[in-house]
């Protein structure tokens, strides 16, 4: 297992030497390498069981230093990066060629982001070159929100992971790309569309699902849990339900509890209805759910609205096959 602690020192040390850190972000916790090394990125495929044609997203901590790897050069992008930053916000730019191609899957641009996190922050200012780092979970799982999600699943992979507590954000970055003269939405996430809109005016959201997609975040099946996921108003499906023994049904709701299953297999993710606070449980309940008996998720879609979006998002992909 890996070692689990809040010393920079020790996260430096290990990515200088080539290694790679479980890192916390506001969104979910990051399996970070140096973007410019070449093998260290390797590796970071090698450890997610990550395809190559899935690139990464290459973090750093001040707009400054991104001139150094890509080009920052649209206005309604230094808008929102000034708006943003750091936060939940990812943005597609022409890389420079110190990005090595593993890095980018061969694209001509790069995925870049400032973290709102304290020790990521730290870390990454300690650094002499930004950071790729892709979601610290095993290709096509639940992203972890917690240094214990990191460890349950490449604790043997890595050696150390910096604990920053539970991810606020609770749900990956909103990635945007300028190349066409509307913004597009790539992958819905934590920053909301309304936010977007209101900076820079309309854009275009994404809502393909392909196998061979342009941001292969897009996957269609991605954030699975082990168990089937069932998507709808949980109390209908309870009512239609004939395959499951409602014992070994789990349940995973927006705000009320059901007496029709045991309390043990129920998550709620938010009690007050804030889709904010549901957002930051989401995986956590996923992975909950995932790990007691049951043997099927039955799970309660958001409103279509601010965070619900993204969530949504999240669930439907989880219950895709
Ligand atoms: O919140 C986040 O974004 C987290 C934390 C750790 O920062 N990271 C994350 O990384 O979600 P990952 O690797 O799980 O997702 C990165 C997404 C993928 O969907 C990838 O296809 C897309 O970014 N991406 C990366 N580079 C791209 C590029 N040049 N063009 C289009 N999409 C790109
Ligand atoms: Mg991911």
């Amino acid at each position: 297992m890996a070692k689990i602690g809040d010393d920079i020192s020790i996260a430096k040390k290990i990515l200088e030497e080539g290694g790679l850190v479980g890192m916390p972000t506001e969104t979910v916790y990051g399996l970070a390498g140096n973007a410019y090394d070449a093998l260290a990125c390797a590796n970071i495929f090698k450890v997610k069981g990550r395809p190559s044609f899935d690139p990464l997203i290459v973090h750093t901590n001040d707009v400054e230093r991104i001139a150094e790897f890509a080009y920052l050069d649209n206005d309604k992008l230094s808008l929102l990066a000034d708006r943003f930053w750091p936060g939940p916000l990812t943005v597609i730019l022409r890389r420079k060629q110190v990005i090595p191609d593993l890095v980018t899957s061969g694209l001509e641009t790069v995925a870049v982001r400032i973290p709102n996190h304290p020790l990521a922050l730290s870390l990454l200012e300690s650094l002499d070159f930004p950071l790729a780092a892709p979601s610290a979970n095993p290709f096509g799982y639940i992203s972890p929100t917690s240094a214990k999600h990191v460890n349950d699943q490449l604790g043997e992979k890595i050696n150390y992971i910096l604990d920053g507590g539970h991810s606020k954000v609770g749900i990956e970055s909103t990635i945007i790309d300028f190349e066409s003269d509307i913004p597009k939405v790539l992958r819905l996430g934590g920053l909301e569309i309304e936010q977007i809109e209101e900076q820079i005016g309309e854009v275009e959201v994404n809502r393909h699902s392909t196998s061979n997609p342009k941001a292969p975040g897009m996957l269609k099946s991605h954030y699975a849990p082990s168990k089937p996921v069932i998507l709808g108003d949980v109390e209908k499906l309870l009512l239609a339900n004939n395959d499951f023994n409602l014992s070994e049904v789990g349940i995973l709701t927006f705000t009320k509890v059901s007496d029709q299953v045991p309390f043990d297999n129920q998550f709620i993710m938010s009690e007050s209805g804030s889709l904010p606070e549901a957002a930051s449980n989401l995986f956590k309940g996923l992975r909950e759910l995932d790990s007691k008996p049951v043997k099927v998720i039955f799970a309660e879609m958001m409103p279509e609205t601010g965070l619900g979006r993204a969530i949504n998002d999240r669930l439907r992909r989880s219950a895709a096959k």
